[in-house]
This record gives structure tokens, C-alpha cells and sequence, in this order.
């Protein structure tokens, strides 16, 4: 913990990829471990397009039953402590896999959502994409003005990211003298290779789990616990 707050205090360009574990202690579910969502669901029945072509309704019940979890929660100290952290320093890019919203809701200025936002749709006929925060939605699938079916704002499995979003995210991890991960086992791609590139490029990785994960051998810090009590204290 020392070296980490050491290296984190003296750096200014510090980047950090946050995952689903960052939300646990605010009680949204992690997808993969024991409790995770694809426990109980299959991504390839509920989080690819060809799933939402084949049942437009199945998958917008699961994303509104989310919607409905994920709106009675509220961000907890590890997501407050990155708010903290970009106040903090003169560069700073906070890259998430998350699309629940509590980054924006702890205050977070700039997030590079590289999953998209569950808050989000988008039309699939005339591609407009417009801010939706209701729930539960009056009826599924919901319809934009144009009377086309909308679609989550996310990224699903074998979709891109977002317009260049991923080039913001891999020039920041190039840059970064410092990168923090949080609450992520590490197994999406890309997400996972700003990673890879952070370290290759010279910065000093410090990662932030209750457990080991796949990337706990690459970085240079693994700190275990939860991350609403261990982001407070790296900042502080
Ligand atoms: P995962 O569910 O794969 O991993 C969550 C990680 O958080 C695990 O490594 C847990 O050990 C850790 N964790 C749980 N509680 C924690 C806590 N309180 N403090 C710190 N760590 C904790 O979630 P992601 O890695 O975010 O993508 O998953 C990546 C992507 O896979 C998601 O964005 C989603 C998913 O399928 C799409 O849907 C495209």
C-alpha cells in the first residue's frame, strides 16, 4: 500500500480502468465469480447483437431488470475516491468497462466509457442516441420519435468500441505514469490490453481486487480487498 500511494502521489499522468467490482460494494452483481451475472445468463442469449436480432424483448427485460437494480444504488468510496484522485492531478483518464452510471453520479468529469452506458439508447433506424433513465421502461423493446426500435447504448460481444474512444484510451495508457486497476478480472478484450500496453510503455501498475486475477502476475502491485476501502486510502 505504501509504494502504491508513493507512486501514485508523485505521478501526473495517471490512468485508471475500472470493472463491475468497483460497483459490488454498491451492490450492483459482477459478471463472472461465484454471485455474477453470466452465473445465471448466457452473454451469447443476452449481450450479442445476433441475440437481440433473434429476441429484441428477452434482452431489453434483462437490460430494464438491471436498469431497475441499478437505480436504487448509489456510488460508494472507491468510486468517490477516483473523483478525489482527478481533482488531484493534472492529467488524468479514468477508462471503465462499467455502463451503470456511477462514475457520472460520484461526480467524475471525463470517463471513457468503453462499454457504452445502460442510460443510453440508440435508434436503430435513424442512429440517433438520446439519454433514457427510466424505469422500469413503460413498454419493451421502447421506440424512438422515428418509430424505429431502440437498442441499449452498450457494446455487446463482438461489437467495436466506440468511435475513438479506444485510440483516447490506448494513447492515454501509453502516456500514463501510473495505472490503476480496479475491480476487473481482466479478461475482456481490449479493455484488458491497456494493461499490457500501460506496462510495456513504462508505467508502474498497481491493481486493486478482492482476489487474484489473470493480470495479477503482469502488474507491479496487487493490493487485495475491496476497492470502496482501499481507493480512499491510496488517495488520501
Ligand atoms: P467481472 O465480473 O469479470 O470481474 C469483476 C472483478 O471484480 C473480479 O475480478 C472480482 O474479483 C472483482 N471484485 C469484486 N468485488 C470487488 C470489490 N469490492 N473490490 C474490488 N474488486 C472486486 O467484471 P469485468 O472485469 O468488469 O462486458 O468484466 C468485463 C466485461 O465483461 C464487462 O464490461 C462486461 C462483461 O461481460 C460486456 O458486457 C461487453
Amino acid at each position: 500500500m505504501e509504494q502504491a500511494r508513493e507512486w501514485i502521489r508523485t505521478a501526473s499522468r495517471v490512468v485508471v480502468l475500472t470493472g463491475a467490482g468497483i460497483s459490488a460494494e454498491s451492490g450492483v452483481p459482477t459478471f463472472r465469480g461465484e454471485q455474477g451475472l453470466w452465473k445465471e445468463h448466457k452473454p451469447e442469449e443476452l449481450a450479442t447483437p445476433e441475440a437481440f436480432t433473434r429476441d429484441p424483448r428477452l434482452v431489453w427485460e434483462w437490460y430494464d431488470w438491471r436498469r431497475g437494480l441499478i437505480s436504487k444504488v448509489a456510488p460508494n468510496g472507491g468510486h468517490r475516491a477516483l473523483v478525489e484522485l482527478e481533482c488531484q492531478k493534472r492529467y488524468f483518464t479514468l477508462v471503465t468497462q462499467n455502463v451503470d452510471g456511477l462514475h457520472d453520479l460520484a461526480g467524475s468529469g471525463r470517463i471513457l466509457k468503453l462499454h457504452g452506458d445502460i442510460w443510453r439508447f440508440r435508434c436503430l433506424e435513424c442512429r440517433s442516441d438520446w439519454p433514457d433513465r427510466r424505469v422500469p421502461l413503460p413498454k419493451v423493446p421502447p421506440h424512438c420519435r422515428c418509430g424505429g426500435m431502440a437498442r441499449p447504448g452498450v457494446v455487446w460481444f463482438g461489437e467495436p468500441l466506440p468511435d475513438g474512444m479506444w485510440l483516447e484510451a490506448e494513447h492515454a495508457a501509453r502516456e500514463a505514469e501510473v495505472l490503476l486497476v480496479v475491480g476487473t478480472s481482466g479478461v475482456v478484450y481490449p479493455a484488458a490490453s491497456l494493461i499490457t500496453l500501460a506496462r510495456a510503455s513504462g508505467a508502474k501498475v498497481i491493481e486493486v481486487n478482492i482476489e487474484e486475477t489473470p493480470v495479477s502476475s503482469e502488474v507491479h502491485v496487487s493490493l487485495r480487498g475491496p476497492s470502496g476501502e482501499l481507493l480512499p486510502k491510496m488517495v488520501k
